[in-house]
């Protein structure tokens, strides 16, 4: 179906109707889709991508559509490859013309190209990012002009900052998968306690988050970063770390620097996953009445996230055998929080924790040892 240009009007029209949108756009995939839904409309192609480079697979990808897989080519190839690699802009008539052309993608997809339009964009950085293809211009000539260009460049530079963003924290995601993946490596080979520990941690800690009041969005980063409290003791000799007995004074000192250690590690990141996590590994053993450690905080002067991850801590703790002590029972546990309210722990935690104890005991189920 042939369709007129826009007037200047509806193309900002347009540009509006998308801006806010990808504004408030934190996923990756479905930035895409809205940058690609917003080029199509704008220059009136038939299909619209937008690929994106993946340095450490030497590869383009891009996501055509929902519940759809990824699609990759290898870098380098087709007219986007070129686009890219020379930092030119492209525009053909009839892709099947040109030798730069890669059939290979029409070939999968039963879908004929013809006319092409491709522009390379730049992080604010100025670093190549990837390009925006349009293709088959839907117009009675059929063909992309110098105005759709300039028009397409205006929508990647619109979208440049939130794509920036959305890779960004596609990027602190993985980080965050690998670093608790790596976290659960050294848990299984440092001490005996089991992977299920660290899973435990994370569910208590996001549980409480939530009847605390904090946003969904704070109670998902606690989620993440309470699991890494103990990562300090990567540092910890394993006679004092394994030791079946009782700790000496001298090594219950050497052990109290796990939390030092642990906030040194993460906090050289200003990643703020990372800096939330030096945040727990630095305060989860301080207690509200300012006698705990390292630094004898008090009260709300101890982060809300690490309040939450010693109640979380100390009950995993109890729940479980350690080498140096057997599982507790519930009943023994619910009394030392009782006697620790507005003692080791904040008052209010405690008693959202008494009040749902239940919850937390179905979350040490699902997670059992044995
Ligand atoms: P963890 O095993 O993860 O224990 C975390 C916290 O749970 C402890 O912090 C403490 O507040 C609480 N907790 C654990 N077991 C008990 C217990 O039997 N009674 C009471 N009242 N509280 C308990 P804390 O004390 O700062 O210890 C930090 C870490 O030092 C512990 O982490 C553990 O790795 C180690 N640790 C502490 N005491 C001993 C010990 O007697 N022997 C050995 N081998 N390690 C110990
Ligand atoms: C591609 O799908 O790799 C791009 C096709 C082309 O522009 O040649
Ligand atoms: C771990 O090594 O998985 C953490 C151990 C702990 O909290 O005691
Ligand atoms: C944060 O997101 O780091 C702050 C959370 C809080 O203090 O409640
Ligand atoms: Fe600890
Ligand atoms: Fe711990």
């Amino acid at each position: 179906m042939e369709q007129n240009e826009l007037s200047p009007e509806q193309i900002l029209r347009v540009i509006f109707s998308y801006a806010a949108k990808i504004a408030n756009e934190k996923k990756l995939d479905q930035l895409l889709l809205f940058m690609a839904d917003m080029g199509r409309e704008l220059i009136l192609a038939d299909r619209c991508t937008v690929w994106l480079i993946d340095d450490k697979n030497k590869q383009l990808w891009t996501k055509v559509a929902h519940g759809v897989e990824e699609i990759r080519v290898p870098l380098g190839t087709g007219l986007v490859g070129y686009s890219i690699e020379n930092q030119e802009a492209v525009i053909i008539e009839d892709a099947y013309e040109d030798r730069r052309f890669n059939p290979e993608v029409d070939r999968s997809t039963g879908y004929i190209t013809k006319s092409v339009l491709v522009i390379p964009f730049e992080s604010n950085s100025g670093v190549i990012m990837g390009a925006y293809q349009a293709v088959n211009k839907k117009t009675s000539s059929g063909v992309f002009s110098k105005k759709d260009l300039e028009h397409l460049t205006l929508a990647a530079s619109y979208a440049g900052k939130s794509l920036e963003a959305a890779i960004l924290n596609r990027e602190i995601e993985e980080t965050q998968k690998e670093i608790i993946l790596t976290m659960g490596e050294i848990g299984e080979s440092r001490s005996k306690e089991t992977g299920f520990h660290v899973k435990r941690v994370a569910e208590y800690s996001y549980l409480l988050a939530l009847k605390y009041g904090l946003s969904q969005q704070d109670a998902e980063l606690l989620k993440m970063v309470s699991p890494m409290h103990d990562i300090g003791k990567v540092a910890i000799p394993d006679a004092i770390l394994q030791k079946p007995g009782r700790l000496t004074e001298e090594e219950f000192a050497v052990m109290m620097t796990h939390s030092e250690i642990g906030y040194q590690l993460l906090n050289n990141s200003s990643r703020h996953l990372l800096k939330s996590a030096a945040i727990v590994a630095h305060e989860h053993h301080e207690k509200w009445n300012g006698k705990g450690y390292p630094n004898g905080l008090k009260g709300e002067e101890i982060h809300i996230f690490a309040r939450i991850t010693a109640i979380a801590d100390v009950f995993d703790a109890l729940g479980s055998n350690r080498v140096y002590k057997p599982a507790w029972e519930l009943n023994r546990i619910i009394e030392l929080f009782k006697e620790e309210r507005g003692q080791h722990f904040d008052p209010q935690l405690v008693d959202l924790f008494i009040e749902n104890t239940e919850q937390f005991w179905e979350i040490r189920n699902a997670y059992c040892d044995h």
